[in-house]
């Protein structure tokens, strides 16, 4: 072998012509989890991985679920007295739609202005890929790992995971890991990689609204029966007061508050709210009073309607009573509020509210814990370490809006501590279109991994 292909950061620069490649055919599997239509597609995502992963050097296996596969590689040479560490990630990805709005077609990768444009290319393939890439430098040039590794790849992330909770509890032996790192989130800053210390997060439901059993005249009934989707919008219109606050009794009950630490650490962060919201097209931020931007995102809950449908849509006017109406609406939670109790709170707050003439019916979709990290220790100063070498730089710590539902569950079923450091940058457009990896952030984001497998070592 060359001199430079002889470590792993050596082989790594010197296969990298190899590594686009074979991340542009990953990016090129339309693995959309939330259609049935592509399920053959996911299938094929699912056994792609495998093959990867085996390429690498790992055993690796599929599992077939009640949806789409969960995908194990294992690598255990280190011996029984090297830390286990258990990589997650997911290789399902968000419809692309709406289509006419990429600049490229999003399942043929386009790198423009060092920027790989693709589905899935930040969330999450990418990521994944990133991990198989650093294990493969390290096994094809030292033969081994400094500590055993299982890598966990599924294909419902992107619909709340609702298999993989069941097949972390059924392996729960075979997944036992000291450590969890998962990338599969953003850095706080260009040059600024951070390390999360939570995500929130989820329940998400819908409303359904019933009036008369069929659309009326609005002339002939209006006023006098009453209209579902004025009711709807009213219990909507009511779910927060004038101070941004949620109005369910008891939502704020569970809540415990973030340490003086980290309240400290987010007020330390070079952030401008009014940048923030200029960059998104907003006029200015907005949310529960007595809080900044970055508090409501990462240490408060939210409440948010997701989509709405009754009535008429069409062209022109239409004078009519809708028989009924819909509204999807999802709550991001912070520790220690749980998707259960919010359904249960959210039931009984609507029963409260409903008015008299109107059915309101919930049905929950899913939903997931919310996760906060202990912030000493030697596993974030390891991971500190291995992104220092690769980006010049400490992390800092951040928190995350978004949700990333098995993570709360790996800590409680596994009972491993989790490290959550990612590689895309803000502005990803992840689930959005134009979604895009940085080609800077790949490069690093191999030789970051390939520290921290050596930096776990020791902890
Ligand atoms: N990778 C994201 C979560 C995320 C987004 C982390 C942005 C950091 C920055 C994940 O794939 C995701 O989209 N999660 C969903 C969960 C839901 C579908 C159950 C979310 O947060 O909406
Ligand atoms: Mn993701
Ligand atoms: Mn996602």
């Amino acid at each position: 072998m060359s001199p430079a292909g002889s470590n792993p950061l050596g082989f790594a620069r010197a296969e990298r012509a190899r590594f686009y490649a074979e991340l542009d055919e990953f990016l090129r599997i339309p693995s959309v989890s939330a259609k049935s239509d592509h399920d053959a597609d996911t299938g094929r995502a699912a056994e792609w991985v495998r093959a990867q992963l085996a390429g690498a050097g790992l055993e690796a296996e599929t599992f077939a679920t009640p949806g789409h596969p969960v995908v194990v590689g294992e690598w255990r040479g280190a011996g029984p007295d090297a830390p286990t560490v258990l990589i997650y990630g997911h290789y399902d990805v968000q419809p692309p739609e709406p289509l006419e709005l990429w600049d490229s077609p999003p399942f043929e990768p386009d790198v423009r202005d060092g920027r790989i444009y693709a589905r899935g290319s930040a969330d999450d393939k990418g990521q994944l890929f990133l991990h198989i890439k650093a294990l493969e430098a390290h096994l094809k040039t030292r033969g081994r790992l400094p500590v055993n590794v299982i890598m966990l790849a599924e294909g419902e992330e992107e619909v709340g995971s609702p298999n993989l909770v069941p097949f972390v509890r059924e392996h729960r032996e075979r997944l036992a890991a000291d450590t969890v790192v998962i990338s599969d989130s953003a850095m706080f800053a260009p040059g600024l990689p951070s390390l999360l210390f939570s995500l929130r997060g989820l329940a998400y439901f819908e409303i359904h609204a019933t009036g008369p059993s069929s659309d009326l005249h609005s002339g002939a009934y209006g006023g006098a029966v009453l209209n579902p989707a004025n009711a709807l919008a009213k219990v909507i219109g009511g779910l927060h007061d004038n101070d941004g606050r949620i109005t369910i009794r008891g939502f704020y009950d569970d809540i415990i508050e973030p340490s003086p630490k980290t309240l400290a650490g987010i007020r330390a962060l070079p952030f401008d709210a009014d940048e923030y919201a200029r960059e998104v097209g907003a006029r200015a931020t907005g949310g529960e009073r007595g809080y900044s931007a970055l508090e409501r995102l990462w240490t408060r809950p939210s409440c948010d309607v997701n989509g709405m449908l009754s009535g008429y849509t069409g062209e022109g006017a239409k004078t009519v009573l809708p028989a009924k109406a819909m509204a999807k609406v999802s709550f991001r939670l912070v520790p220690r509020q749980s998707p259960e109790r919010v359904h249960e709170l959210f039931e009984k707050h609507l029963a409260r509210v409903a008015p008299p003439g109107v059915r309101l019916e919930l049905v929950e979709l899913h939903g997931g814990r919310p996760w906060r990290a202990s912030l000493d220790g030697p596993l974030f100063d390891a991971a500190s370490r291995a992104l220092e070498k690769s980006f010049g730089t400490r992390p800092v710590l951040a928190g995350e809006g978004g949700s990333i539902p098995i993570v709360g569950e790996f800590e409680e079923i596994l009972g491993a501590n989790s490290l959550l450091l990612g590689f895309a940058l803000p502005g990803a457009n992840m689930h959005a279109p134009n979604e895009w990896f940085a080609t800077d952030c790949f490069e690093r984001g191999i030789d970051t991994l390939i520290h921290l497998y050596d930096e776990l070592a020791g902890v």
